[in-house]
């Protein structure tokens, strides 16, 4: 069917470059995707909200005071207004190591204007945030990757921590390969309605579980990591592999744990760092 084919076509160890190469550069600018790309990756990671005037916005959190100088709620802005937004100088404040000049007044960008400046040179691996926030936001996704040739050429993966979001997507366009994504902390019990919750390290997830999400998804995406602890292990996606489910764990900065991983068979990774990655890939 088309899932197996899916996951056929996604076979290769994939490097996932999230929000960007977002150690190097301010997430979701054109400098942190243009390394990205630069680097070599596989995927851009774009992390998707919906502006008042309905555009779908590059953009991690809900609110935008973290990564620009603006101020409440995505949603609540116009895209004109949020294009008056400074989306780098955060980052030279914050990553002092990494700052560059270049990067203050950097941009924030609609998911647009990211497809049209790389087209087929890279794949996009585009997570719907908030969904409950923004109803329409799966159709209107899907229609523009339809629309742009992406689900047809095999460019996309729609991610989500919602189970509803990604069901929907697959009702619009069950061609377009999905990934759940998980998220384990201490004292969360794993079970599908507790994934954002909290449950004891390592992970623990039934058969059931993981047959559940392979009836619309190509894998699954849990953190690797809740503060400095494992909480996956080998077992986690030896059992994902065993019930068809792909793994592609995130966020992995440091090449030790990036080794670990691909030793265990992991499918692909999200980082910060695509060139710290790919030089482990090249010692392989
Ligand atoms: O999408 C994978 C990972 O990025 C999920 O966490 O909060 O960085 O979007 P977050
Ligand atoms: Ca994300």
């Amino acid at each position: 069917g088309a899932l197996a084919q899916q996951r056929q076509d996604l076979q290769n160890f994939q490097v996932i470059a999230h929000r960007g190469a977002s150690g190097h550069a301010p997430e979701h600018t054109w400098h942190a995707y243009d390394k990205a790309v630069a680097m070599g990756a596989d995927y851009l990671e774009l992390d998707v909200h919906m502006s008042a005037d309905g555009h779908l916005i590059a953009i991690h959190d809900t609110s935008l005071e973290r990564t620009t100088d603006g101020q409440g709620p995505v949603k609540e802005h116009d895209l004109s207004e949020l294009k008056t937004l400074d989306a780098g100088s955060w980052f030279n404040a914050a990553h002092p190591k990494h700052a560059d000049d270049a990067y203050q007044n950097a941009r924030l960008l609609t998911l647009d204007e990211v497809i049209e400046r790389y087209g087929q040179d890279v794949r996009y691996y585009i997570e719907t945030k908030s969904p409950e926030d923004y109803p329409k936001l799966q159709s209107a996704l899907v229609s523009k990757l339809e629309a742009a040739g992406l689900v047809q050429a095999g460019s996309v993966v729609i991610q989500s921590f919602s189970q509803p979001s990604l069901q929907e997507v697959h009702g619009l366009n069950p061609d377009i390969p999905l990934v759940q994504l998980l998220w384990y902390s201490p004292g969360d019990d794993g079970s599908l309605e507790e994934w954002t919750g909290v449950t004891p390290a390592p992970a623990e997830i039934t058969d059931a579980d993981f047959q559940a999400i392979a009836d619309y998804a190509v894998g699954v995406g849990p953190n690797y990591q809740y503060d400095g602890q494992t909480v996956i292990d080998e077992s986690f996606i030896k059992q994902a592999h065993a019930n068809d489910l792909l793994v592609h764990s995130y966020t992995i900065n440091d090449q030790a744990s990036m080794r670990q991983l691909l030793d265990w068979g992991v499918d692909g990774l999200f980082t910060n760092f695509p060139d710290r990655l790919e030089e482990v890939l090249a010692d392989r």
